[in-house]
């Protein structure tokens, strides 16, 4: 089990991997990032990672330093040097160091940083018996301020709602957006069965396309029930046969309450339990 860190083509161990004080990454989150785990020790939907880091990237008018495909080959690269049997990925492009303006001209040369550690799944009761969730007061900023699409390392409003969640004993918090409705959570996207079908909130509800969500919507066919991106609200939440939610780091996972009332049974229901095998099986045949 090990960690590495490569910096613009450098290799690391944790403790001598370092970056500038004044890299403007560090300084405002003027930076984008993808975090991508392995299966079978390949990194899952790579391609599709870095093409959101680039769409994200370009959004803030920032050059990556190297292509798509040079990015991609060299966290496989670091991946199989870490040699760990299932690995988290973290690849990081910041602004690169400059005086402490705001003006992006004054950084010249970005700085590309892969990270490697050890993937450490969730309990295996958070699958079994699902988790709990909490509507935070926090609305999402709107999509005319911050596109949600830009995959930033300004988490601020996320961590800010994240621990507030955790505080009243929740896994992760949902977030509203500016209009009310439900939107996504800190680190994960939000689907529901609601009438019996499955539903996910549109991209227009100030969302992040999570590659989650994207697979997941691929095989809801084959869980009996392609999903529909619609609108929906916290009393649909409430009302809500089965929820779960989507992401890099968990999967598909069940929710069993949400701001301390049982969605469904309260147990993970059959659509979630179908997806959570067909993603299982979508996610081993791309090894
Ligand atoms: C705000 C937000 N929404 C959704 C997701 C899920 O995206 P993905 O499935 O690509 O991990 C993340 C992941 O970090 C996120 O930060």
């Amino acid at each position: 089990m090990s960690i590495l860190v490569n910096i613009n083509g450098e290799y690391f161990d944790q403790k001598s991997a370092k970056i500038s004080v004044f890299d403007r990454g560090f300084l405002s989150g003027d930076a984008v990032f993808e975090v991508i785990r392995t299966y079978g020790g390949k990194p899952f939907m790579l391609k599709e990672h870095l093409d959101r880091m680039k769409h994200s990237a370009e959004k803030i008018s920032l050059s990556l330093p190297h292509s798509i495909a040079r990015i991609g080959s060299l966290a496989k690269k670091c991946c199989q040097r870490a040699g760990n049997s299932e690995s988290m990925i973290r690849v990081v492009v910041t602004r690169g160091e400059g005086p402490m303006t705001l003006n992006w001209d004054d950084a010249k040369e970005p700085n590309l940083i892969i990270i490697v550690v050890p993937l450490v799944p969730y309990p295996e009761h958070c699958y079994r018996d699902g988790v709990s969730l909490f509507i935070v007061g926090r609305r999402k900023i709107p999509s005319y301020s911050l596109d949600p699409g830009i995959k930033s390392n300004g988490y601020l409003l996320n961590i800010l709602a994240q621990n507030e969640a955790k505080k009243l004993g929740g896994s992760e918090a949902i977030l509203l957006n500016h209009r009310g409705e439900v939107a996504e959570c800190t680190q994960s996207n939000l689907f529901a069965v609601i009438d019996g079908e499955l539903l996910t909130p549109p991209l227009s509800a100030g969302i992040l396309g999570g590659i989650t969500r994207q697979v997941t919507l691929k095989i809801s066919p084959r869980a009996g029930s392609p999903c529909r991106e619609r609108i929906f609200y916290p009393e649909d939440l409430y009302g809500a046969q089965e929820v779960f939610i989507t992401s890099t780091r968990r999967d598909i996972m069940p929710v069993a309450e949400i701001d301390g009332k049982r969605i469904g049974t309260g147990k993970p229901g059959k659509m979630t339990q179908q997806l959570m095998r067909e993603f299982e099986r979508f996610a081993q045949s791309q090894r």
